[in-house]
């Protein structure tokens, strides 16, 4: 088996350590790199995970770095060709991810700055919260083309509307295909209209109100899982989604996934970073791409831009 490239994961939480975990058991990568501001615990992660290539089986080397505040031990990420942006506070419960945005503004920033510097190549796809406004920052801080910094939410939040689904029919989830789009927040925009179930459409098998509540418990599931936890928010289906997102990356595979990126021109909608559907590749978004959506979905999806546009406005200044 060929491995090549290096992939690195600021943030060793949760978040960031299973990320980690599962793009070095892919065993495509030559190198995974964690970082971490906690003196010494991406090197024991890494140190920990290592142990587990003999049990698992994959040769990727996984390597733990302690960061400093003014970039010490950033040189480890050189020649990263994709960094996934973990590190931030996650919500406690009551929280809204937009509770959020001070602190891990400045985190991000601090972050986006060193990867400029370390690894100006990089596709980044940030994961901190409130993910839409984060992932603008990256993009401002970076510099970096639109099309090489894109945020994760589009796969989580379908995903979840997939289980959702497949468990009230009690189907298999592979049966069910879903659709989320618009923010990782108050404006997500589920979209039945792109649902089926063994190729046949959500609407014909589930009543509206069904549909509804379903959609509903889409929009609240990242807080239905904090208010479980008390402490820390969800990291499984998360780190899943960065994953999948940073093979399609690695491999170039042109996969169309939902995820957040800079919107310019389609639906209608100009200048936001906002979740859509795209194809994938070595670039990182290599083109937004627009289905055709009800009348209520698209003006669901305008409001979300719009909602989301004033707030990224507002992330620069943090
Ligand atoms: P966590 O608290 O387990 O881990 C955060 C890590 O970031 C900590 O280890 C902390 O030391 C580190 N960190 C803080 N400042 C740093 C810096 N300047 N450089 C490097 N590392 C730094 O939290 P968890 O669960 O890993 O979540 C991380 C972020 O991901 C949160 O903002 C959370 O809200 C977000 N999240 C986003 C989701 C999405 O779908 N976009 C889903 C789930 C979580
Ligand atoms: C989630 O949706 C908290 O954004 C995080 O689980």
């Amino acid at each position: 088996m060929t491995r090549t490239g290096k992939v690195t994961v600021v943030g060793a939480g949760f978040y960031g350590s299973t990320t980690a975990q599962r793009l070095a058991e892919y065993d495509i990568f030559d190198e995974v790199v964690l970082t971490d501001i906690v003196e010494g615990k991406p090197e024991g992660l890494a140190l920990d995970m290592n142990q587990s290539r003999p049990i698992e089986g994959f040769e990727t080397k996984l390597t733990g770095q302690t960061t400093g505040p003014a970039g010490e031990g950033y040189e480890v990420i050189a020649g990263s060709g994709i960094v996934v942006i973990t590190a931030g506070l996650p919500r406690k419960p009551g929280m809204s991810r937009m509770d959020l945005i001070g602190v891990n503004a400045k985190i991000v920033r601090s972050v986006a700055e060193q990867v400029v510097k370390q690894a100006p190549d990089a596709v980044v796809i940030v994961v901190s919260n409130p993910l839409d406004e984060m992932t603008a920052l990256a993009a401002k801080v970076t510099g970096f083309p639109a099309h090489q910094v894109m945020g994760q939410a589009g796969m989580l939040d379908t995903a979840r509307f997939t289980y959702f689904v497949a468990e009230r029919l009690g189907v298999p989830v592979g049966s069910v295909r879903t659709l989320t789009l618009g923010s990782h927040g108050d404006t997500m925009v589920p979209v039945p209209s792109a649902c089926s179930v063994d190729g046949k459409p959500l609407t014909g098998l589930l009543g509206a109100g069904d549909i509804e509540a379903l959609v509903q418990r889409t929009r609240d599931g990242g807080a239905e899982i904090v208010g479980l936890l008390k402490t820390g928010s969800a990291y499984y289906a998360p780190s899943a989604a960065a994953a999948r997102m940073a093979r399609a990356v690695a491999e170039d595979t042109g996969a169309v996934l939902p995820v957040c990126a800079w919107v310019d021109g389609q639906y209608g909608i100009s200048g936001v970073y906002l979740g859509v559907e795209a194809e994938i590749g070595r670039v990182g978004v290599r083109r937004v791409v627009e289905r055709d959506l009800t009348e209520s979905e698209l003006a669901a999806l305008r409001q979300a831009a719009e909602a989301v546009r004033a707030k990224q406005g507002d992330v620069a200044t943090l």
